[in-house]
């Protein structure tokens, strides 16, 4: 199982998952095609702030500010990327493997008009320019389809593109023993990620640490994803008859089956979700992070003047 991979076949890995409709992936996903883990400040909080409170909580942890050069890799539909240009007035710049997520984003950001502040492009991380550094850097579910066997490889790519004291965030599933073959990993592979491997925490922060990376912080978000995983499943049987018509009967109960066993197994904790804060070493002090987390949580003034509390 631990092998590398050709990029053939992880794009046609991805291409298999993502590029199967946009509209079937907004009517489960909600307004903010997110397609990964929210953050429930609220028990009952309903999917849309809880995905706005994630992109706001990803924004705070790598302090964002205006002006700044931020890349976000494997963007999705470019959310998190439109969110930050937006909201932080950061020049953002993302890229997904998926070209319907990629052309997706592009007319987002037009329409959001801040096309000039954030590019996005349809690309493999080994193909992204070694020569464009950036200040902070993210990297939001992406990990699952790198291969356990390209970590290194990723980590030192992504510390190679990130500037003296820049920050770097990873936020991705992990597997609480060692990646192994079940009918539940085969059924995934087979008809949901065929490129999909996960890790043990505890390995993936062993990478980390070898690449050069200071690891800053480190938060479980697992039960964020349990419920997820069934606010995204309540969407999909709402909208079961119109899901059908976009992608057929036989998608619309493979994803019923994979998400209600993927909130299952996030709430028994066989699958974990970790969000690690990591700094590249600086050989000038150029950024110290804050003591505490307080400014994480803490109100301030977005870039059009507006005071923001997190998830306002
Ligand atoms: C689970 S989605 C997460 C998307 C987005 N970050 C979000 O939070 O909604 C994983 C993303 O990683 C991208 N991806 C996977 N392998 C990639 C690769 N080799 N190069 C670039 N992007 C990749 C996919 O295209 C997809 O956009």
């Amino acid at each position: 199982m631990l092998q590398t991979r050709s990029k053939e076949f992880d794009a046609q890995a991805i291409s298999h998952h993502y590029d199967l409709s946009n509209e079937f992936y907004k009517t489960f996903l909600c307004e903010n095609m997110v397609y990964t883990c929210a953050y429930y400040r609220k028990p009952d909080g309903g999917l849309s702030q809880a995905q706005r409170d994630k992109m706001d909580l990803v924004c705070r942890k790598l302090r964002l500010s205006p002006g700044e050069d931020y890349l976000d890799i494997g963007c999705g539909w470019g959310s998190l990327a439109i969110w930050a240009a937006k909201h932080c007035g950061v020049n953002a710049t993302a890229f997904t493997l998926s070209r319907a997520q990629a052309e997706y984003g592009q007319d987002w950001a037009r329409r959001e008009g801040v096309e000039d502040r954030c590019r996005i492009h349809h690309m493999d991380y080994r193909d992204f320019p070694r020569d464009r550094t950036f200040s902070k850097i993210s990297a939001i579910g992406i990990i699952e389809h790198v291969g356990i066997a390209n970590y290194s490889m990723f980590f030192a790519s992504v510390r190679e593109r990130l500037r003296d004291g820049g920050l770097f965030l990873n936020h991705g599933i992990t597997a609480n023993k060692f990646w192994k073959h079940t009918s539940q990993t085969d059924f995934l592979l087979k008809h949901v990620f065929p490129n999909i491997e996960l890790d043990n925490i505890t390995h993936m922060m062993d990478v980390m640490e070898r690449q050069g990376w200071e690891i800053l912080d480190v938060e479980s978000l697992r039960l964020h994803y349990a419920r997820t995983c069934r606010h995204w499943l309540e969407r999909l049987e709402e909208n079961a008859e119109r899901i059908r018509r976009l992608v057929g009967e036989r998608k619309y109960r493979v994803y019923r089956v994979w998400l209600a066993s993927s909130s299952a197994s996030f709430y028994s904790g066989s699958l974990g979700l970790y969000q690690v804060l990591m700094q590249k070493h600086q050989v000038s002090r150029c950024f110290d992070p804050p003591l505490t987390r307080e400014d994480v949580y803490r109100e301030f003034l977005r870039p059009d003047g507006v005071r923001r509390g997190i998830g306002a």
